[in-house]
């Protein structure tokens, strides 16, 4: 199983990808797990810009392939304004629609303080949701008084451990492929035609 960490923090040495990190070290204890950590701040994804996901070339190519790989995921984000950062929805935009489609997906978020936790909820999950990835229930959310120095908190750092139990064995009882029904016909940019270049959700 390719097990893919996406952290969404703009930041170098974030906690954000620290987290991500915890979490997919606990799921590489498992047999034949294979971990890596994707960050946007380093990935070079440019902005999306409404063309196809299969125009895309350099690293933003690299990005989407190593995202469509993947057999599973961990996504987190810190907080910005009450949701996850601009840089994390960046990365979303720029995949085919079907890139998650029937696989599983853990979530983790990092804030300021708990007044945000939520957006886990009405947020993230929604996000993942229209891809037609599985959410493992629960999540895990982590502020300031979570961490000691650099170092994660023992309550969060069981939930992170709790967090990569639950995305392996979903990943494993779950039949790849399976994703039901996909969405309508979405046009990327109003200079497509329908007939000829539009993407239909479920597709691109
Ligand atoms: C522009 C900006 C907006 C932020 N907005 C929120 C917010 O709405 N709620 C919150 O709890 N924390 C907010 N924070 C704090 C970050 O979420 C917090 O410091 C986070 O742990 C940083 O994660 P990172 O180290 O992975 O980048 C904000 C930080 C920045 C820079």
């Amino acid at each position: 199983m390719r097990l893919l960490g996406i952290s969404g923090s703009p930041s170098h040495g974030s906690r954000t990808s620290r987290m991500i990190q915890q979490v997919l070290d606990a799921a590489a204890q498992q047999a034949d797990v294979e971990t890596e950590l994707l960050e946007v701040v380093t990935s070079g994804a440019i902005l999306c810009d409404g063309r196809p996901p299969e125009a895309y070339e350099g690293a933003t190519r690299q990005v989407i392939d190593k995202v469509v790989a993947a057999d599973a995921y961990v996504v987190g984000s810190p907080m910005y304004r009450g949701s996850y950062t601009g840089a994390f929805k960046n990365l979303f935009d720029l995949l085919p629609n079907d890139a998650l489609a029937g696989k599983v997906v853990g979530l983790v978020a990092t804030g300021g303080s708990d007044h945000h936790f939520l957006a886990l909820e009405h947020q993230l999950r929604p996000l993942l949701s229209f891809f037609r990835a599985h959410t493992v229930p629960g999540a895990v959310y982590a502020q300031n008084l979570h961490f000691v120095g650099d170092e994660l908190a023992e309550e969060t750092l069981k939930a992170c451990h709790l967090l990569a139990e639950e995305v392996v064995r979903l990943s494993r009882a779950l039949t790849p492929g399976q994703a039901g029904p996909a969405y309508p016909t979405i046009i990327r940019r109003s200079d497509q035609q329908p007939s000829s270049t539009s993407t239909r959700v479920g597709q691109t």
